[in-house]
């Protein structure tokens, strides 16, 4: 592993939408949409942040719950953001991949899922992963499913199964940042395995209200850190 060179492993828990369109006496899909904006603004921070693999919660396995209109409008701005931000990952070389659950995922989206990673898979600046259908322990459970049985496994093995049950064929890597906006402080089954040793960044600020500003914010906080990773300060080591 170059973790030295290579660059951060930044995942976003991209919540508040719903809170910030209320507080302004709009609807909440209202805040799903100007939330849609927000994230071509991050994409194109991100490489220069430091950023060279970027995975954004979008949508939960648990957020079927919704409203059917709410899980309806979230669907079309997927597609629409597919769609729409393709020729511009292109020309910025950002390598897009949905990862997920893919069954239950409208066929309309998931046309537009196979067309965006087709045209972007050269891209080489950034990895952006768009969780949608997403729950970490349903990827660990089919991965564990998956593995033969009565082998020993290895942690490495365990990584690239969950990776490929949903659908991420490139490099496995541990969250380095993990972000989430909104107030909230949990992880909401978002990649429970990955953020083993990730470093937690907690703002109020919602989603819709996030900024390139504030995500260089959190990679400064970020830096400060110092990860031990189990072991002792790197100054006492000697
Ligand atoms: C996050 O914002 C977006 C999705 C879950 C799709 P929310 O819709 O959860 O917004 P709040 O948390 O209700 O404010
Ligand atoms: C997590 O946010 C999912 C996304 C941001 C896509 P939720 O709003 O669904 O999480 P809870 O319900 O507050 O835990
Ligand atoms: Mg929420």
């Amino acid at each position: 592993m170059s973790a030295h060179v290579e660059g951060i492993h930044a995942a976003i828990i991209m919540d508040g939408n719903g809170r910030w369109a209320v507080g302004r006496g709009k609807p909440r899909t209202a805040g799903h949409i100007v939330g849609a904006r927000v994230v071509r603004d991050i994409v194109e921070a991100a490489p220069s942040c430091g950023i060279s693999m970027l995975t954004l919660y979008a949508f939960s396995a648990d957020n079927w719950q919704r409203p059917s209109r709410e899980v309806s409008l979230l669907m079309r701005l997927f597609r629409r953001y597919l769609v729409k931000e393709t020729t511009r990952c292109i020309a910025n070389g950002v390598r897009m991949r949905i990862i997920g659950r893919r069954d239950r995922i409208p066929a309309e989206l998931l046309k537009a899922i196979h067309n965006a990673e087709e045209a972007t898979k050269h891209g080489r600046t950034l990895d952006l992963r768009i969780a949608v259908d997403y729950s970490a322990r349903d990827a660990i459970v089919r991965a564990a499913s998956s593995l033969p049985r009565g082998t020993k496994h290895t942690i490495e093995e365990l990584q690239r199964e969950i990776d490929r049950v949903y659908h991420w064929t490139g490099p496995s890597r541990d969250v380095d940042l993990l972000i989430r906006t909104g107030g909230e402080q949990r992880l909401s089954d978002f990649l429970l395995w990955e953020c083993a040793y990730a470093e937690l960044y907690f703002t109020d600020r919602k989603w819709p209200e996030f900024s390139p500003v504030d995500l260089e914010a959190a990679v400064q906080v970020f830096r400060s850190r110092e990860r031990r990773f189990g072991a002792v300060p790197a100054v006492a080591a000697g």
